[in-house]
C-alpha cells in the first residue's frame, strides 16, 4: 500500500512539473495520463488488491489523484488558447467590417425615374436591339439611303450593306424601336423605349460614342400637337419642378412633321445664364414631332385615321441638369469617388 501511495505522490508531482506549450504536447500529458492507457487508469486499477477495510480511504485518494491530472489538463489547454496568437488578439466585442453597399449608377436613377413619369401617363415600356440594320434605324424613320441627314448620325456600322442585305449598325437613336413597336403593334401605341445609342463621335466632355435617350411614341385617334405639348410640360415639371418653364422651336426631323425641339429654363442658374446654357438661359432637351405620315404608312397604319407624336431625350443631359455633371466621361469611368454621390432613389 505504502508503496503506492508513495508512487501516487510521484506522478501528482511529476504532473505538476508539467510544461506543456504546442497542442502536441497537451495531447502528449493526456495520451500518457488520461488516456484509456494512461497512468491514472493503470493507478485506479490498483483498487482491486486493496484490502475491504482500506477503500474507502483510498477510493478518496484515488479520486483526488484523477482530479489533480484533470485539472492540469485543463489548465494546459487554457493556456493554450491564450497563447494561441489569434484567438489571444481577436476582439470578439469589435463591430464586423461594414459591407460595402453599391449604388445605383446616376444614369439609371434618372432613367428610372423618367420612365415611372411616364408610366403614370399610361405610356408602356418597349426595348429592342442596339445591333440594328438599315431599314429599322433609318429607312422606316423615312431617311432613304441618300438622305443628308443620315449625315446627322455618325453612324458606326458592323457590317457594309450587301446587293442581298442591308447594312448593320449600331442603332443611332432609339427612334429604331418605334420602328419595331409599329411592325408588331397596331394603335392606339403608348410607348417609351429607354436605351443606349451609339455615334461615331470624338470623345470628350461634351461627346461620347455612346449614350441614352429615352424615346416615346403615342399613337391614336385624334392624337394632337397639344397633346403633346401637355404630356412633355407634365414630364418636365415633374422631373425638375412646378417652376421650370419650357419653349419650343420649330426644328426639323426626317421622322415627324411638324417638328419642335424643347427647351427648358436653365436649372443650373435658374435662368441667369451660365455655361450650360450658354448665357441665354434654356437648354434644349430634346426634339419632338408629330409622326410624318409617311412612317405610319410604312406599318401600314392609315395616316388618315391615325395620327401621333414621338420625341427623343439624351438621358445625359436630364442627369447633367439633375446633377450638375458637366463631363461625360465620367458617367464610363467607373470611379466609385463619383458614383458614390448618387444614393438617392
Ligand atoms: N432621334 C432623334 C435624335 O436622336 C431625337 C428625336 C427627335 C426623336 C424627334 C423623336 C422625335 O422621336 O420625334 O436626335
Amino acid at each position: 500500500m505504502e508503496q503506492l501511495l508513495q508512487q501516487i505522490e510521484a506522478i501528482k508531482a511529476e504532473i505538476a512539473a508539467t510544461v506543456a506549450t504546442t497542442a502536441d504536447q497537451v495531447e502528449q500529458f493526456r495520451i500518457k495520463y488520461l488516456g484509456t492507457k494512461g497512468l491514472v487508469k493503470e493507478i485506479m486499477g490498483e483498487m482491486k488488491n486493496v484490502p475491504n477495510e482500506q477503500k474507502k480511504e483510498f477510493g478518496q485518494i484515488l479520486n483526488a489523484f484523477k482530479m489533480v491530472a484533470e485539472e492540469k489538463m485543463q489548465q494546459l489547454q487554457a493556456a493554450l488558447g491564450d497563447s494561441d496568437e489569434q484567438t489571444a488578439k481577436f476582439d470578439f466585442t469589435l463591430p464586423g467590417d461594414p459591407v460595402a453597399v453599391g449604388t445605383r449608377h446616376p444614369l439609371n436613377l434618372v432613367r428610372n425615374q423618367m420612365v415611372s413619369i411616364f408610366k403614370r401617363l399610361g405610356f408602356a415600356v418597349a426595348e429592342g436591339p442596339e445591333v440594328e440594320d438599315d431599314w429599322h434605324n433609318f429607312g422606316a424613320m423615312n431617311l432613304p439611303e441618300d438622305h443628308p441627314a443620315r449625315d446627322m448620325q455618325d453612324t458606326f456600322y458592323v457590317q457594309a450593306a450587301t446587293e442581298e442585305n442591308s447594312a448593320w449598325l449600331l442603332r443611332t437613336h432609339t427612334s429604331s424601336v418605334q420602328a419595331r413597336v409599329m411592325e408588331t403593334q397596331k394603335p392606339p401605341i403608348r410607348v417609351i423605349c429607354p436605351g443606349r445609342v451609339y455615334r461615331n463621335e470624338t470623345i470628350s466632355a461634351r461627346a461620347h460614342c455612346f449614350f441614352h435617350q429615352v424615346e416615346g411614341l403615342y399613337i391614336d385617334e385624334n392624337v394632337s400637337f397639344a397633346d403633346l405639348k401637355q404630356t412633355l410640360y407634365f414630364f418636365v415639371q415633374e422631373m425638375f419642378g412646378k417652376e421650370v418653364k419650357v419653349r419650343f422651336r420649330p426644328s426639323y426631323f426626317p421622322f415627324t412633321e411638324p417638328s419642335a425641339e424643347m427647351d427648358i429654363s436653365c436649372q443650373i442658374c435658374s435662368g441667369k445664364g451660365c455655361n450650360i446654357c450658354k448665357h441665354t438661359g434654356w437648354v434644349e432637351i430634346l426634339g419632338s414631332g408629330m409622326v410624318h405620315p409617311k412612317v405610319l404608312e410604312n406599318f401600314d397604319i392609315d395616316p388618315e385615321k391615325y395620327t401621333g407624336f414621338a420625341f427623343g431625350m439624351g438621358v445625359e443631359r436630364i442627369a447633367q441638369l439633375k446633377y450638375q455633371v458637366n463631363d461625360l466621361r465620367l458617367y464610363s469611368q467607373n470611379d466609385l469617388r463619383f458614383l458614390e454621390q448618387f444614393k438617392s432613389v
